[in-house]
């Protein structure tokens, strides 16, 4: 936390709106528009609640086929399944270790031929890295299919200047508890169609037709953010492009401390974009560093250090086992040898010379 949240927190409070709705969840929403560029927003209680009325709101139905990221967290997938859609998945690139624009393009010219066409583009903007967004939009307006972006870990993130998620046909932010900012729980669903938010806004309350009693002519969900929270938020966007300075400074300090040692590389940061660095990831050759991931990782979990293996591949996951993947190579690799180091903001230039030593200790050139 950073300080004003907790004032931010007794005027909420103060108001006496202990409610899912309020002028806090206003103010963080016209906050949020304001920060990221993107025309409109709600903010709901999660990531995956965005993602899911995002879906909805696209009219993505039972049977309908997505295109997904296959290195992605379960969050980005789940919302298609609530809907009876199907997921296709396809591998990352190696310059941003997001979703290779090329294998869309191909899955979409074979689609074409099966007379199938796919019903939205999720792409994920992993560890504060924007997909090749632009690129993305552009296949996607070729054959007619909306781009959703999924910029849960992204938030602050740019390409070609732009914010995270700008100009797809919706974006899905996440305010958990590990993310760049927090309120908690809670995510944002932005873009800038105003109807398909007002839409959203409608679903995420219920499905309240307006009348004095309560009327429903479709179903909706109970998924608004609490006026509580999002007083958390407003806090939190007042430091967020500090927190992004202090990850970059991690990844830096990482990448200086460690980055000459024989078989460890870094995630690239691509061209097109500026990465929040949300997580500092890197990969471990054990051939030529002396140890793989899971030895480093253990070694620093024998120290109290925590670190965690790159997202396991959807298309590995035993629940999506028998979808359709394109490509897969890649995203394997980088789950064999990928690990997220410890990047919280808060971390001490002390707990990274810790922590750095530990890695440098399972080096075999090193040690
Ligand atoms: C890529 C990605 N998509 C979706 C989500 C879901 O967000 P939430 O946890 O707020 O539901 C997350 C993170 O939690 C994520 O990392």
């Amino acid at each position: 936390m950073g300080g004003q949240e907790l004032e931010f927190v007794h005027e909420a409070f103060a108001s006496n709106y202990i409610a899912p709705v309020g002028p806090m969840v206003d103010a963080f929403e016209k906050e949020f528009t304001e920060y990221s560029g993107i025309g409109h927003c709600v903010a709901v209680a999660s990531g995956t609640a965005a993602m899911h009325l995002a879906l909805h709101c696209l009219n993505i139905r039972k049977d309908d086929e997505v295109l997904l990221s296959t290195l992605t967290f379960i969050g980005s997938v789940s919302p298609a399944t609530f809907l009876g859609a199907v997921p296709i998945f396809i591998d990352s690139d190696r310059t941003s270790w997001n979703i290779d624009p090329d294998l869309i393009e191909e899955e979409l010219e074979s689609g074409v031929k099966r007379n199938r066409r796919p019903k939205a583009i999720i792409p994920t903007d992993l560890y504060g890295q924007c997909a090749n967004l632009q690129r993305i939009l552009d296949i996607g307006k070729r054959f007619d299919i909306p781009v959703v972006s999924d910029s849960a870990e992204a938030l602050g993130a740019r390409y070609n200047g732009k914010h995270a998620g700008k100009d797809a046909a919706a974006a899905i932010f996440s305010f958990n508890g590990n993310k760049i900012i927090t309120t908690s729980g809670g995510g944002m669903l932005a873009a800038d169609n105003k109807a398909l938010i007002e839409k959203a806004r409608f679903l995420s309350q219920q499905a309240r037709d307006p009348a004095p009693h309560y009327e429903h002519s479709e179903i909706g969900y109970n998924y608004r953010m609490s006026n509580i929270l999002a007083a958390i938020g407003r806090g939190q966007l007042r430091i967020l492009d500090d927190g992004i300075r202090r990850r970059r400074e991690i990844f830096a300090y990482y990448e200086q401390a460690l980055g000459k040692l024989p078989g460890i590389e870094f995630m690239p940061e691509a061209a097109y974009g500026t990465c929040t660095r949300w997580l500092t990831a890197v990969l471990i050759s054990p051939d030529r560093f002396g140890a793989d991931r899971e030895t480093v990782r253990l070694a620093l979990e024998a120290e109290n250090i925590e670190s965690r293996p790159l997202w396991k591949p959807m298309h590995l996951q035993p629940v999506f086992r028998g979808c359709r993947i394109r490509g897969g190579s890649v995203s394997e690799d980088l789950f064999e040898r990928g690990l997220c180091l410890p990047s919280g903001s808060a971390l001490k230039d002390e707990d990274l010379e810790r922590i750095a030593a530990v890695i440098r200790k399972c080096c075999r050139a090193a040690s």
